[in-house]
């Protein structure tokens, strides 16, 4: 065990392990640092963050579903302005690397959100939220057509500067998600983050109205996995150069490993903590151990090993 390299690397950046936390499930990492030190994350990603501070939508806001949970929060947040001055400092306190999660209504507003962390030393990587489900219209989703995923990244790309690595996180609700890869990889991001929440509903049969104040939501839970796992492979065999977040639905260690055979340098956990809030270190726990066990040398052996498999 001791000589297992489980570190990985997305862009120019190394973490010292691939369990990361999934954008909107851990906050700023506040709660979660009541049960264990961030520090033995890969990386928190911080929920995505808006140019102003938001309520989000009406409740109800959660759902349950068989095996999953469906969520309409709107995109609630303190806006950057705060973000800046509490959350950041904060973060910086708990050695831990930190993913920060932008989301905009416009395109301009991403180039806004990207200018602003431009200045902050000590952050790792910007996850560029394109695919949140709740939004007023399915339009506002840019990740659902290549010209608006490619005008997000090109905005967040000229005004981030540097060699600050940028993820785009991808929605799995399209005809083909290789497609909106290659786009963004074509508009310069250094790694996807696949995949975001699917738009669900329920409808409570006893009110006979939906459950979610906001009808619909982003389904999200171990029900997802198999798309996950899907959109990883393909993305992966299109692009194997190319990094991927993996997540969906990853509660064992055993589902972190097939995210990883399909292609995934790195995992974040979402739905999980909310069941458990250690979740992640059982995970990272488990999955090295079954790394180790099926004789792997480092993580990064591992990762697509399930295309190699089949050649
Ligand atoms: C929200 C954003 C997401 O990207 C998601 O997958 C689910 C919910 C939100 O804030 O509403």
């Amino acid at each position: 065990m001791s000589n297992f390299d489980f570190s990985t690397k997305l862009g120019s950046r190394r973490f010292s392990n691939p369990i990361f936390t999934a954008s909107g499930c851990a906050s700023s990492g506040q709660e979660l640092s009541q049960f264990f030190s961030l520090s033995e994350l890969g990386a928190i990603v911080t929920k995505s963050i808006m140019t102003k501070p938001r309520t989000g939508r009406q409740t109800p806001r959660m759902a349950e579903t068989p095996s999953g949970m469906l969520n309409s929060i709107g995109l609630q947040g303190p806006g950057i302005d705060v973000f800046l001055e509490n959350d950041i400092p904060w973060l910086l306190n708990q050695q831990v690397k930190i993913v920060v999660s932008i989301a905009g209504e416009t395109v301009d507003e991403y180039g806004v959100l990207a200018r602003r962390l431009r200045a902050v030393s000590g952050i790792s990587a910007v996850e560029v939220n394109i695919s949140c489900p709740n939004v007023e219209n399915r339009g506002q989703v840019f990740a659902c057509k290549p010209e608006s995923s490619i005008a997000v990244i090109e905005a967040v790309r000229r005004n981030i500067g540097g060699e600050l690595p940028i993820i785009a996180k991808l929605s799995p609700d399209v005809t083909d998600i290789v497609e909106i890869a290659g786009a963004v990889i074509n508009a310069g991001v250094d790694g996807v983050a696949l995949i975001n929440t699917l738009l669900g509903m329920v409808i409570d049969v006893n009110s006979m109205k939906p459950k979610l104040a906001g009808k619909t939501g982003g389904l999200s839970g171990p029900a997802i996995r198999p798309v996950a796992v899907r959109a990883i492979y393909q993305v992966h065999q299109a692009f194997p150069k190319v990094p991927i977040v993996g997540m969906g639905g990853v509660s064992t260690g055993r589902d972190a490993f097939e995210l990883v055979l399909a292609g995934a340098s790195a995992i974040s956990i979402g739905t999980a903590n909310f069941g458990n809030p250690i979740a992640a270190i059982n995970i990272k726990q488990e999955l090295s151990e079954l790394l180790v066990e099926k004789g792997f040398k480092t993580f990064q052996d591992a990762v697509g090993f399930a295309h190699r498999s089949n050649e």
